[in-house]
This record gives structure tokens, sequence and C-alpha cells, in this order.
């Protein structure tokens, strides 16, 4: 069974997260969505939050699931059994971070493959932080994330107010 890891910070996850990862669970038996625990940095949801959103945004996609993990993403990959790590890829500025990443997890453990998926042209614009800026002035984004996390986003937004 060929199980890859879709990791993020998806603070929110967004329609492009969402189509990226419909299309890794097409090439994969098995693809876990990785929600990174970030220690230090400052997240509009929880990870718990971020794992209930997103649990319930792809209930109906039979071989995805949503975890949160700590640490080194290679650690995640190797007590999860898995063999790939899916990212996606909007534009060239991209590039660069992405690079780096992959050289870092390739040296830690050269048997893990990435796979780059280009994000869909609809998509290439959209980020979390987009999304939050959206939301935080009261526009509208209910084309930007799924509607559970939308509301999630508005109720945020709101008790922060
Ligand atoms: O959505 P993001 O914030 O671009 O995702 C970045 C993520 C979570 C994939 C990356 O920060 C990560 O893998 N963090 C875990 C720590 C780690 O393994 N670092 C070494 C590789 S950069």
């Amino acid at each position: 069974m060929r199980v890859a890891i879709y990791p993020g910070s998806f603070d929110p996850f967004t329609n492009g997260h969402l189509d990226i990862l419909q299309r890794a669970a097409v090439l994969f038996d098995h693809v876990i969505v990785g929600v990174l625990v970030h220690p230090a940095k400052k997240c509009l949801f929880s990870p718990e939050e971020r794992v209930e959103m997103i649990s319930d945004v792809i209930k109906k996609i039979e071989n995805v699931r949503a975890i949160h993990f700590n640490g080194l993403l290679v650690d995640f990959c190797r007590s999860t059994g898995s063999c790939a790590i899916i990212r996606g890829l909007r534009a060239v500025s991209d590039y660069e971070y992405e690079m780096q990443m992959f050289s870092v997890n390739n040296q830690l453990a050269p048997d893990l493959e990435t796979v780059f998926l280009m994000s869909s042209p609809k998509f290439s614009f959209l980020s979390s932080s987009i999304a939050k800026e959206v939301a935080r002035y009261g526009g509208d984004i209910s084309g930007l994330v799924p509607e559970k996390v939308a509301r999630a986003m508005h109720a945020k937004f709101a008790a922060k107010s």
C-alpha cells in the first residue's frame, strides 16, 4: 500500500489545499493530511481545530485522513509508513522555499520522494494568509475555503472583535 503525507500548516485549509489533496488521493492508496503543530507560530486555529475542520471537509474521500504532528516531517513519514511527501506549487515564488525543504528532507531521508503537484490555475493566487486577510475585513471567502472553514473563520474573527 502506497501512503503519502500531505503536510502543512493549514491555518486554515483552503480550496487550493483541497484541490491538491483530491488529486493526490487519486495517485496514492492512502493520503494523510499532516497538520504541523507550530510550537512558536501564532495560528488562528489550534491544531485540534484544524484537524477537526479538515476531517469534516474530507469525510467523503475514502482514502484520506487528517492528523497533527510535532517535530520532523521525515519522522512523521516514517512513523506512518509513508513513501512520499505531497506539496502543491502555485507560482515561481514557491519554488525556492520548496526546493530548500525538499533538499533538507532528501538529506535526512533519501528514500522519501517529494511529489509536487501544480496548483490549478483558479487557485494559483490563493493562500491561507489571503483567505484570513479577506475574512478579517468581512469579505466574501465562499470561493476561497470550504463552507465549514468559512463559518469557523467568521466565528473566530467575530469573537476577536
Ligand atoms: O504549509 P507550510 O507552512 O508551508 O508547511 C510547511 C511544513 C509543515 C511542510 C514544514 O514546515 C515542515 O515540514 N515542518 C516540520 C519540521 C521539519 O521537518 N523541518 C525540516 C524540513 S523544512
